[in-house]
């Protein structure tokens, strides 16, 4: 028996013995606590937009990588070590398709071979280096990379059903343009598994009070399949977007006005996605960068679909709308990110300083999303 699947008999007894309303997490929590995520998944590491000139430097679960673009606009992910003295490459330069370490002038290829140095020798080879390379695509305004198995990914590739291949995770609200988009970052010293219980758990509103963004949550189905837990709510929405002054609320508490909404958080492993009503959507892209830092990106979606006017005006009106109106809900959304952080950060630490200590849930949304991260780190050691 793994020590993943300890966990689950250890949780599912737990759940068993104080029946679905009351459950420790006992032995679980303490794995959960420390399981490794599983990479065999597509993760959003950074925006497109943050890779331009220059090689940007990302992290997941230890392992360093550079991004960079090549001279076509292709992108490309490299691990960020140079071979010759094992400085960062994400310090150096694009030169054409490769990328030239800071130090030395050593360039190499997409695929991790070494290319070019600028001073061997006639007698010399290039030394037979090779670099991990992953795969690595560009979607819905994100950098996806795949930092698991590469061969898992091809395997998947030559079974001819789409329904098997493994995609990035969609966002067509990105690119639509009845969508008003705002990015969060969240940094956090925290295992993720504290921030998607964070996010699967709608009680938590009490938290944010002050910025209004959800009312009285209860829990009313929850499903769970080997890759997602499924959460729906019936909560009250502050915010009703039907009316082009009403976009307005965003900004003045004063207009805003309780009503009910259907409230959906989804564990879509590894992401998470929600809906308040018709007319908002937020997503969060997981980055989990060790058993205690977790790194994500947060997306706030405003829908303008209740505007068929709008629809009727020149798309490049339409787009200079959307862009206009990008950040729209910034002060909010990093402000719950900020209640939020202190929160996860508390827990960790209190975690770290007494971890056999018990811990009460009381929502089955959390139970589930901790059985999911077993499931999945169970699924990424058996792989390998
Ligand atoms: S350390 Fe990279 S080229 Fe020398
Ligand atoms: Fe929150």
């Amino acid at each position: 028996m793994t020590a993943a699947s300890e966990a689950i008999t250890n949780a599912t007894a737990v759940v068993s013995k104080a029946g679905r309303e009351v459950a420790t997490q006992s032995q679980g929590r303490k794995d959960v606590r420390s399981l490794p995520p599983n990479l065999n998944h597509w993760y959003g590491l950074a925006r497109s937009s943050a890779v331009a000139g220059d090689p940007l430097a990302v992290e997941i679960w230890g392992e360093a990588i550079a991004l960079y673009r090549d001279a076509d606009g292709i992108i490309h992910a490299l691990e960020d070590r140079c071979p010759h003295r094992q400085v960062k490459l994400s310090h150096g330069a694009v030169v054409g398709q490769n990328l030239e370490c800071a130090y030395h002038a050593w360039q190499f290829d997409a695929e991790g071979n070494c290319a070019e140095v600028p001073y061997l020798e006639p007698n010399q080879k290039l030394p037979a280096c090779k670099l991990r390379s992953y795969p690595v695509c560009e979607q819905d305004g994100f950098i996806w990379v795949w930092p698991g198995d590469a061969a898992l990914l091809d395997a998947h590739n030559e079974i001819d059903v789409e329904a098997t291949i493994p995609a990035p995770l969609a966002i067509p609200e990105w690119n639509h343009l009845n969508y008003i988009a705002t990015v969060s970052t969240i940094d956090c010293e925290a295992h993720f598994s504290f921030l998607i219980e964070n996010l699967m758990d709608m009680y938590h509103g009490h938290l944010h009070r002050g910025f209004q963004a959800w009312a009285s949550a209860a829990l009313e189905t929850l499903e769970e399949t080997p890759d997602k837990v499924d959460a729906l709510y019936t909560a009250e929405s502050y915010y009703k977007i039907d009316k082009i002054w009403s976009i307005s609320q965003l900004f003045f508490p004063a207009l805003r006005r309780l009503h009910p909404e259907p409230l959906r958080v989804t564990y879509d492993y590894p992401n998470w996605t929600s809906s308040l009503g018709d007319d908002f959507r937020i997503i969060c892209l997981f980055v989990p960068i060790s058993s205690t830092h977790t790194r994500a990106h947060l997306l706030h979606f405003v829908s303008l679909n209740a505007f068929w006017r709008l629809h009727k005006l020149p798309v490049k009106f339409r787009r200079f709308v959307k862009d206009s109106l990008f950040g729209a809900a910034q002060k909010m959304l990093d402000g719950l990110v900020r209640e939020d952080v202190v929160m996860l950060e508390e827990e960790q630490a209190a975690y770290l300083a007494q971890p056999d200590r018990r811990a009460y849930e009381l929502n089955r949304a959390c139970l589930a999303v901790q059985r999911l991260i077993i499931v999945q780190a169970d699924s990424a050691s058996t792989t390998f």
